[in-house]
């Protein structure tokens, strides 16, 4: 039963003041649950602006940790951090290499903000693979070798976990990923560093962005191994239950505002904590139109945060989130 009908009920009298709006609120973006995505690349002297995300850098070692410090004072729940390696090969060696760029990068981040935040590491070979894509590739030269990947993966989760990672941020989706990660972190004595996994990832047009982020050379695309945007929610759902099967501490949901419906769906699933990641090009859409005039940029990012929290995300990855703390841009 509703509340009763017009006239006796007046949907607009909760709306008519701001103090009225704000009593009956029922969703909050809190910077504590927002996470800030970073780019550390190796051998560049300054940062590089990353033209189709504006206000977004490539970071030395030193402006890296610089903003870690920044975004933790502002009060960001969390950092997420990709590696640009300087050389990329077939196999990504510098993704578990001790000495590469996102390795380094952590050991540098946990000495620093370590204790006061939640270092999060990319866990995935298409930063570093010449090819581009997240995986190694099969005789063939075409297929992504889901198997022979695994075991990259959990020399990976290795390495970022002796680096000092809290989280790791498993975002390949290939079969079983948790599962060799978890194993690989108990049998080299990491019982406490946690798997965030990307459970739902689609082939999305919105990373689109991030290519010039990671330097990516990717040839193709990744359909064989992301999810397809046409499927029901049920299989969303049955990657959830996988990965939690596997081992996930958390589960996320990529990208956020086209599949608002999936995130909703796996937050009512869910045993385990439900992020968002608001992606690359979901970030430039909001820039774009706003540096045109088109929309109003700070009421967007709110917009869109909110949409995504009302959705069912405890965490939103994004790369507004250490301005969103700072200013305070909150609903
Ligand atoms: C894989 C990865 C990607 C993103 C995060 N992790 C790229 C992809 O899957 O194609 C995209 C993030 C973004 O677009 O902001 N390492």
């Amino acid at each position: 039963m509703g509340p009763g009908a017009f006239p006796a009920f007046r949907p607009r009298r909760l709306r008519s003041t701001p103090a009225l709006r704000r009593l009956v609120a029922d969703v909050a973006v809190r910077p504590g649950d927002l996470v800030l995505p970073m780019f550390v690349r190796e051998g560049i002297p300054e940062p590089v602006p990353i033209a189709a995300m504006p206000g977004v850098v490539q970071h030395t070692l030193d402006s890296l940790a610089a903003a870690a410090v920044r975004a933790v004072a502002a009060g960001v729940g969390g950092l997420m951090v990709f590696g640009v390696p300087a050389r990329k090969d077939a196999r990504g060696s510098g993704a578990d290499d001790p000495d590469g760029i996102l390795n380094v990068a952590l050991r540098r981040l946990a000495s620093e903000v370590g204790d006061s935040t939640v270092l999060m590491s990319d866990l995935c070979l298409d930063e570093y693979t010449d090819h581009g894509h997240c995986g190694v590739l099969a005789a063939d030269g075409v297929r992504v070798d889901n198997d022979a990947t695994l075991e990259r993966y959990a020399a990976m989760g290795r390495a970022q976990a002796e680096a000092g990672a809290h989280l790791l941020g498993t975002s390949g989706m290939m079969d079983g990923q948790v599962g060799a990660v978890r194993t690989a972190l108990d049998a080299a004595g990491f019982p406490d560093t946690g798997i965030l996994a990307y459970a739902p990832k689609y082939a999305s047009a919105f990373y689109g962005p991030f290519r010039e982020a990671v330097d990516s050379s990717l040839v193709g695309d990744r359909r064989s191994y992301q999810q397809d945007p046409a499927r029901a929610v049920a299989e969303a759902l049955a990657e959830v239950a996988l990965d939690v099967a596997e081992g996930a501490d958390i589960v996320m949901v990529k990208p956020a505002l086209p599949y608002l419906d999936v995130l909703r769906a796996v937050a009512d699933a869910s045993p385990v904590p439900v992020a968002a990641y608001q992606i690359s090009g979901e970030y430039a859409m909001v820039e774009a139109a706003a540096q045109r005039g088109w929309i109003d940029r700070d009421r967007a990012i709110v917009e869109t945060l909110t949409g995504i929290r009302r959705a069912g995300a405890s965490i939103i990855l994004t790369y507004w989130a250490a301005e969103v703390a700072d200013r305070e841009l909150t609903s």
